[in-house]
């Protein structure tokens, strides 16, 4: 029996507000939990910015169970609406800028959503959890003791590591190098700060690199897999060097579940796919996937695709998670293998061309255009 079977016979429904849940891992996540857990409450908010898709969600649309609400994170009457009606004793924070090259071109979206956003959703949830979660005169059964506020985000906080560096633990201090790990950094201190000041119940989680299904084209994999079916050249920022850490977004969701149910209230947890992989390697492990894959490719082998291009401004060098405390503290390790995670997706990306071909937009062209000019 898996560990989300036995949470379900064993537990209480859950009322869920999930943030991002139109996004890649968000999307990912509501799939899984209305999966695992049909009888929680699942309200989906999301402002889908470029990378929200409402497709993202078509497989649990109509769920009796799923509320899907179009909005903003800072919106701060919007949150407390939405907490206080729907009783939500669990966020799952997915909402952000996500990715570090708009971050280059734009940091202020990042300030925006990812800290400011953050700051206000904590404080919504810090009010709602002492009005609803608190035994009180009025409300005499309020038990806070199951609220929990998950706060997604990313290894890119630690900042680069050297070839024989070891992995980043939940201890290596921060030095993030772009305006995204900034960003993120920036709120993970606040969601820390909110647990040690006020005793919000908060977790937060830094996870490596994911892929798999719903994710945006923009990012590496994705947009090598669109690339190579499409024909065009190969992007490869500097001497293709630069080491990844992957993570297949399924194990993921696994581990926010084990995370959300079971992690330490204050606790930090790193999630990796022990999967370390210099970036042109990873390429050509995907154009190999793809030449077997995919039957009638215009250029084959695919290989031929890869262009060098400028390197990306402060790029870090390597990243990798030292996964041990999950592991010993909440029994979790990912199942997927690298080779195993990428053919799903290859899979995935090859039978939704309906699902990634209206996503290469006006809008994204100006985008590619801009990063590769
Ligand atoms: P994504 O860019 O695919 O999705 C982000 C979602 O947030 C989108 O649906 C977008 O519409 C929504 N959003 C953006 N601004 C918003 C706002 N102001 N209000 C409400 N919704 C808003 O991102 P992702 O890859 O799914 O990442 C999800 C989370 O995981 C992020 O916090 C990211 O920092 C973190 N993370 C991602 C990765 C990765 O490899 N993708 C790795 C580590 C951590
Ligand atoms: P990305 O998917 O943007 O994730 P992150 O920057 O958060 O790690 O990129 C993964 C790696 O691939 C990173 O080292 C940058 C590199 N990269 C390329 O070489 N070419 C590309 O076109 C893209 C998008 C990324």
């Amino acid at each position: 029996m898996t560990f989300s079977q036995q949470q379900t016979l064993s537990r209480e429904p859950r009322r869920l507000l999930v943030t991002g849940g139109a996004g890649f891992i968000g999307s990912n996540f509501v799939h899984h939990w209305c999966k695992q857990y049909p009888g929680d409450r699942v309200v989906v908010l999301d402002a889908l910015t470029y990378a929200g898709n409402r497709n993202n969600l078509t497989y649990v649309e109509g769920r009796e169970n799923l509320r899907f609400v179009h909005g903003d994170i800072c919106d701060r009457p919007l949150i407390d609406t939405l907490l206080g009606e729907e009783m939500i004793d669990t966020v799952a924070h997915f909402a952000a800028e996500s990715h570090v090259d708009r971050s280059i071109l734009g940091p202020d979206a990042f300030i925006r959503t990812n800290v400011v956003g953050t700051f206000t959703l904590l404080e919504a949830f810090r009010h709602h959890w002492k009005r609803q979660g608190q035994p009180t005169s009025n409300n005499p059964s309020g038990d806070g003791s199951t609220y929990r506020f998950l706060h997604v985000s990313t290894d890119e906080v630690y900042g680069s590591l050297g070839p024989d560096d070891p992995p980043f633990t939940e201890t290596t201090p921060y030095a993030p190098n772009s305006p995204y790990s900034a960003s993120k950094a920036g709120s993970d201190h606040l969601a820390r700060a909110y647990y040690e000041t006020y005793g919000l119940p908060t977790i937060i989680t830094n996870c490596s690199n994911n892929y798999g299904p719903y994710h945006f084209p923009e990012k590496l994999i994705p947009l090598m897999c669109i690339n190579i079916l499409l024909g065009k050249s190969l992007p490869v920022y500097g001497d293709g060097q630069n080491v990844r850490d992957w993570l297949y977004v399924g194990d993921h969701c696994g581990a926010l579940d084990v995370v959300i149910h079971r992690g330490q209230p204050g606790g930090t947890y790193n999630i990796g796919g022990n999967n370390e992989v210099k970036n042109i390697n990873l390429v050509h492990t995907l154009c190999e996937l793809m030449n077997e894959l995919a039957p009638h490719l215009s250029v084959r082998p695919s290989q031929k695709l890869i262009t060098f291009v400028k390197d990306r401004p402060g790029h870090d060098r390597r990243y990798a998670i030292d996964a041990t405390k999950i592991q010993a503290e909440l029994g979790w390790t990912p199942a997927e293998t690298l080779e195993g995670g990428l053919r799903q997706t290859l899979e995935w990306y090859l039978t939704h061309r309906d699902w990634w071909q209206p996503l290469l937009s006006e809008e994204y062209q100006a985008y590619y255009r801009q990063v590769y000019a």
